[in-house]
């Protein structure tokens, strides 16, 4: 368990729903019972909400730990969260509020968004896309990104989007692995005031062995661009199709995705999503959670759709509920760090879902930045990827939302889909840094290493003891992997890799990861993952990563290298290095700090003790090294790194 957040849980601060928020919630109190009741009823009520081409015949069909959904029935997700809205008549509803970087901006109603959906399926169609293939999509965060995905979804072909800030290395291994067969990208997008490559990458990336046929580009930054035979603009084929397209429904149990995260291994696992339970919950929650009033609202999640939180609060959830909202293609603090505030003024935005390590950002650069905006138009705050600590809950409260909104800490995973565990606005009185209890539908609990469920008061690990819609339905090309990660460490739980603590009250404390994935910025990165990436350097032996407590960004990369015989220490290697894991990884993965050491600290099976590493990279005492093969280790590690600072 990360003894860094070992802290969190011991708040007792209540903050009760206003009797203004509570009596125009979308979610009324006996929400919670009515679930309880008869689950798999209360989740064929969400279900009924979407457009089905043909209802369902059973609910769920759980041949543990294999679920299917809403078996039997037929839909498409582009027809929900496209066509509908203006086959019902809010065609001239906004769709996308979108502002580039630069300053550029451009409003999409629903009206346009289904043209150029429908534009996009009849050019998939035209490369000869069809249903069940793979299509990689590897983009700035623009329109066109989310036009991409519906089109994929719409004619059945399963998009696989990779993050814009991964390298070609990474991106091909998501190709690969997927067997994606076309990629939609951009030249480039803007970010911190320059044109960021991407096409550049993916040629990069296509070096290597893949069954791509195609790539499609979006011209967005108007940078130059090599061009072969198998790219194509969008605008020469996108532009030019006919604005008609028949959506086909597909089964419940449709793929509608697959995306990459990283695991205890080096290699990312490709979670796979399918279509009916997925955009339930999706919807489902995006409506509760987030009290979403599709006609008054203006709602914004920063997220990018590289990551599952872009595809549930983006992408899927707010489309399917008609959603106005805005999208951000840039970073926080260009052209200033007033910028996000900024944009929440120009929009009137009334629902703001972000991250905490932007929380802790905002608070490191000063009150001044969101006082110089009107922030007022704000009414509910919401926060995901990692645990928000007291303190930047109480800020984003007073500061942010003027002490007037309620914040949901929205606890998930790419695994899960959708929100699990989440206050409801209206009705449930929030603790800072606590997400409260499982949503209605949702079972989750804390169990000891025996799975006994632990009482209030007790910590232990999460998990979660019954299929929900939107849970994942396998690691794409290996079952047996899924059953292994997640189904094998208890019996008959979905074991989500979290720490977890229930305070007196039984309110749920996430205390972070208990495995060997680090959290940074929110983003999921594997120490193993980093680790193949430093002794793949032609200077490094072995290698040893830790996530370290970081202010800003929740945990920081702090590596320990074991230099080749007759390399020496110079200089520019900590650099070469950190160079080095960009290329191979992203920028993502860049470690804050590469330290030389000449052992590293195992267990007599040869196993790495992380917990000593990070006692070093957080400047503390080394705990117990009992256990160790060569207990003096831990002290060569510590004389060695000092007498390096004194040379320096
Ligand atoms: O450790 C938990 C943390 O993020 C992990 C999931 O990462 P990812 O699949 O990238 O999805 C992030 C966005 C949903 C979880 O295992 N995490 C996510 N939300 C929270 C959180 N930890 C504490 N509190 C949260 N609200």
């Amino acid at each position: 368990m990360n003894e860094a957040l070992s802290n969190l849980g011991n708040e007792n601060r209540s903050f009760p729903p206003s009797k203004e928020f509570a009596a125009q919630a979308n979610a009324k109190p006996d929400i919670y019972e009515m679930a309880d009741k008869d689950y798999l009823a209360f989740w064929g009520r969400q279900a009924s909400n979407l457009y089905w081409h043909r209802k369902w015949d059973q609910v769920l069909d759980w041949q543990s730990p294999f679920a299917k959904w809403f078996v039997g029935g037929k839909l498409n997700a582009s027809y929900n969260a496209v066509d509908r809205h203006v086959l019902e008549g809010r065609g001239d509803r906004v769709a996308f509020l979108f502002e580039g970087e630069p300053g550029d901006s451009r409003q999409i109603t629903y009206s346009q968004l289904l043209i150029e959906v429908k534009k996009c399926a009849n050019a998939l169609a035209q490369l000869g896309i069809r249903s069940g293939d793979r299509v990689a999509i590897y983009m700035p965060m623009i329109p066109e990104a989310a036009i991409a995905m519906l089109a994929c979804a719409r004619v059945g072909a399963a998009h696989s989007v990779v993050f814009g800030g991964f390298s070609a290395d990474s991106l091909l291994a998501r190709i690969q692995d997927a067997d994606a067969s076309l990629v939609i990208t951009a030249d480039g997008g803007f970010r911190k005031g320059g044109a960021l490559a991407l096409k550049a990458i993916v040629d990069e990336a296509l070096k290597g062995k893949t069954h791509v046929k195609n790539v499609l580009v979006v011209r967005r930054t108007g940078q130059e661009v090599a061009f072969s035979d198998r790219d194509i603009w969008w605008h020469d084929l996108v532009d030019k199709q006919s604005s008609d397209h028949e959506a086909q429904a597909f089964d419940s149990e449709h793929p509608l995705f697959i995306l990459y995260t990283s695991g205890t291994t080096a290699k990312p696992k490709g979670i796979s999503h399918t279509t009916g339970g997925y955009l339930t919950q999706a919807s489902f929650t995006h409506r509760v959670v987030f009290d979403l009033k599709p006609e008054k609202d203006i709602y914004w999640c920063t997220a990018d759709v590289g990551w599952i939180t872009g595809h549930s609060y983006v992408v899927y959830g707010p489309l399917i509920n008609g959603a106005t909202q805005v999208i951000y293609e840039g970073t926080p603090d260009t052209p200033h760090k007033g910028r996000i505030f900024e944009i929440i003024e120009k929009y009137g935005v009334t629902i703001l879902y972000t991250a905490p390590t932007l929380i802790r950002t905002w608070m490191k650069w000063g009150d001044e930045h969101p006082n110089r905006f009107n922030l007022k138009s704000l009414r509910l705050l919401g926060s995901v990827g990692e645990p928000i600590n007291p303190e930047a809950w109480i800020w984003y409260r007073k500061v942010i939302g003027s002490d007037n909104c309620p914040i949901v800490d929205t606890w998930w995973q790419t695994e899960t889909g959708a929100i699990m565990i989440s206050p409801l606005p209206g009705i449930t009185a929030t603790k800072p840094g606590s997400a409260m209890r499982a949503l209605p539908g949702i079972s989750v609990k804390v169990v000891d290493n025996e799975a006994r469920e632990v009482g209030n008061g007790g910590g232990g690990y999460l998990v979660i003891d019954r299929p929900w819609p939107s849970m994942l339905r396998g690691i794409w090309g290996e079952p047996e992997r899924y059953k292994q990660t997640y189904w094998s460490r208890f019996d008959g739980l979905y074991f989500a890799g979290d720490g977890a603590k229930l305070d007196n009250d039984g309110a749920l404390w996430l205390l972070g990861r208990v495995d060997d994935v680090m959290n940074v910025s929110g983003h999921r990165i594997s120490t193993t993952e980093v680790e193949s990436a430093l002794v793949s350097h032609a200077s490094i032996a072995e290698a040893a990563v830790v996530g370290a407590k970081d202010e800003i960004t929740g945990q920081a990369i702090v590596a320990f290298v074991i230099l080749r015989g007759g390399v020496a220490a110079d200089k520019d290697l900590e650099q070469s290095l950190k160079s080095h894991v960009t290329k191979e990884i992203g920028a993502i993965a860049r470690p804050r700090q590469i330290m030389v050491v000449s052992e590293l600290p195992k267990t007599r099976s040869g196993k790495i003790m992380r917990r000593l590493l990070r006692d070093v990279a957080e400047n503390r005492a080394v705990g117990d090294a009992t256990t160790l093969a060569d207990p003096n280790v831990m002290k060569l590690i510590s004389e060695g790194l000092k007498s390096e600072k004194r040379e320096d």
